[in-house]
């Protein structure tokens, strides 16, 4: 697909995304784009990997893990999520919560009884998580860190953090209501309400309760979102604590369209070529 914009573009402005940025109250036209071939290439060992091209890394991935701002709340984190049955974790986009706090919490050693569940809503997000969960660990993927998607299951024996589609727990709860398997589950995106999403917090909280009550491994579960309604989770999840995480990785400024977009799609596409053009370009 091949989108150009006219001079002057969609926006008001582009966004600044770096001080160095020339003040032109105009972003240019963006270029036209070939899919794949611009920055980024395709891992064909890791499936849904986008990594930049080789020159464009310079930080190393330990160096980054360290640089996300959810680093610095790790020991606080931690602590909470050691005692806690029920959690809610709010933090801002892109601060490192999918990523990082099944590492985390598989690095202090909890839950190792079992295996951490991470759920997604989308099948592509699981997989990239997993991809990039999997090279944070230097592990080969599906080994401790692994996937189970429709119609495709990327785990082991070995397999400790296992990201998934909300359906495909939903599916392994009809077989075991108990999730036996699992110790943590991480109910992730949780303010995008999908119908298996909403069945799934049923399920995970019919089977901590039946857990405790015959004396089985207890069952953590983890609610977290970027933004979301904190008091309907909390109170749905017994009450549950809701713990902020602080900080961004990026400075972010909100922008408005000159008119308004019937296709929110091709105008995110258009702004993200327009965004690289501008920051490539100078
Ligand atoms: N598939 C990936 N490939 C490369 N880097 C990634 C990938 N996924 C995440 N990252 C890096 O890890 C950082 C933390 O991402 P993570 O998904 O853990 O954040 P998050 O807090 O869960 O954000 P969100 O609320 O948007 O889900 C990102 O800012 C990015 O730098
Ligand atoms: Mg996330």
């Amino acid at each position: 697909m091949v989108h150009t914009v006219g001079r002057g573009g969609i926006w008001e402005k582009v966004p600044r995304c770096f001080p160095t940025m020339p003040h032109d109250p105009d972003p240019p036209p963006a270029k036209k784009f070939k899919p794949g071939s611009v920055f980024f290439r395709l891992e064909k060992n890791k499936p849904g990997m986008l990594l930049p091209r080789k020159g464009n890394v310079t930080t190393p991935i330990d160096v980054q893990r360290k640089q996300l701002p959810i680093y610095q709340a790790k020991p606080r984190l931690l602590n909470e999520l050691r005692r806690l049955h029920n959690a809610i974790v709010i933090g801002e986009t892109g601060s490192g919560k999918t990523t990082q706090i099944p590492q985390y919490l598989f690095e202090a050693g909890i839950g190792r009884q079992g295996l951490i569940a991470i759920t997604q809503p989308r099948r592509v997000a699981a997989i990239s998580l997993a991809g990039r969960v999997a090279e944070e660990k230097r592990t080969q993927l599906g080994k401790l860190v692994g996937y189970t998607v429709r119609f495709e299951d990327v785990t082991s024996p070995e397999t400790k953090l296992k990201f998934m589609t909300d359906g495909m727990l939903l599916r392994e709860a009809i077989g075991d209501p108990l999730l036996l398997r699992y110790t943590v589950v991480i109910l992730d995106e949780a303010h995008e309400r999908t119908v298996h999403t909403d069945v799934l917090f049923g399920v995970v909280k019919t089977a901590q309760r039946r857990r405790r009550e015959l004396n089985k491994i207890p069952l953590k579960v983890i609610v977290m979102s970027a933004t979301m309604d904190v008091d309907l989770f909390s109170e749905y999840f017994n009450k549950s604590p809701v713990l902020y995480l602080e900080g961004r990785q990026h400075p972010i400024q909100i922008y408005y369209t000159k008119q308004p977009q019937s296709d929110y799609l091709q105008a995110a596409l258009v702004s993200v070529f327009q965004i690289h053009q501008v920051v490539f370009d100078i």
